[in-house]
């Protein structure tokens, strides 16, 4: 059966339906949802009920996954688990939980894993149990947001360089949530301040939480430049928002858009989502 393929936004996301990504899926399908995610940018498919090994199994068609920190909630495996609800006993884990505390990172606009050498280029957000309001999750297309740009501003941008960096992500929540091992594993990287789409040429502004400066630049004015950035890419022209339904799943390109998770009632509602993430350029 083929793809059907339906705008969720004028300028990104979109439904994909007439695919099962719980059974396997053909080469021809796979292609035609890659050229759907260089299009689109963000990808919803509705009602699959879908297990960890399946949604493994559909991911690595991608490429390499990767595997998650230590310390974070699935370390070593490829699954981020965000959560509030604990694995082992079953209960809600109350907001103050260290875990909680470190998944807070999550609800600041980013592109997953922009702090590694090797960064995201998609994540798989599967939505196992979802709470009836709130804990959306937001994507602003960070293309939308480069085509804008003044071309005084485009000229500005090209060809700088940030520092992108886990401890300071996490640090802007808690400097204390990372012992020095968990930094260790993830040292600074430098990423592209404009990053093109390979296949279709599209620039993007590529911020986020994970973005401390801009080398060359005393820190500062960098990060004011990455916080005016930032706050012209989330405009509410460019930014799409996820309400949650049982057995959705969104897949999104992290070279082109940042997401966002959104609060909720945390011990009113549980909001189990697991995550895969494929690694590449
Ligand atoms: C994520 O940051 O990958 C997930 C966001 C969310 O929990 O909605």
């Amino acid at each position: 059966m083929a793809l059907a393929i339906e705008k969720l936004h004028p300028l990104f996301v979109a439904e994909i339906s007439g695919v099962d990504l719980t059974r396997p899926v053909d080469d021809a399908t796979i292609e035609a949802i890659r050229a759907a995610l260089d299009e689109h940018s963000v990808l919803v498919f509705r009602n699959q009920d879908i297990t960890d090994a399946q949604q493994q199994a559909f991911s690595e068609r991608f490429g390499p996954l990767e595997r998650m920190l230590i310390g974070s909630q699935g370390g070593g495996t490829p699954f981020a688990l965000l959560t509030n609800v604990d694995p082992e006993t079953g209960a809600v884990i109350p907001p103050d939980d260290r875990r909680m505390i470190r998944n807070a990172g999550n609800m600041m606009w980013h592109s997953d894993s922009s702090f590694k050498a090797v960064p995201a280029l998609a994540s798989i957000l599967s939505g196992r149990e979802v709470p009836n309001e709130g804990g959306e999750t937001e994507f602003a297309s960070l293309r939308a947001a480069y085509d804008a740009l003044p071309e005084a501003m485009k000229r500005r941008i090209e060809g700088l360089v940030a520092e992108h960096s886990f401890a300071y992500s996490r640090g802007l929540v808690d400097p204390t949530i990372l012992n020095q091992e968990q930094k260790d594993e993830v040292p600074p990287v430098l990423q592209s301040l404009v990053r093109q789409n390979p296949v279709n040429g599209r620039k993007a502004i590529y911020v986020g939480s994970h973005a401390s400066h801009i080398i060359g630049m005393p820190v500062e004015e960098g990060r004011a430049l990455l916080r005016q950035l930032l706050e012209h890419a989330t405009q509410d022209r460019f930014v799409y928002t996820h309400k949650w339904r049982p057995k959705d799943i969104v897949m999104w390109d992290n070279r082109a858009v940042l997401h966002r998770g959104r609060p909720w009632a945390y011990m009113k509602y549980r909001r189990v989502m697991h995550r895969t993430t494929v690694a590449g350029l």
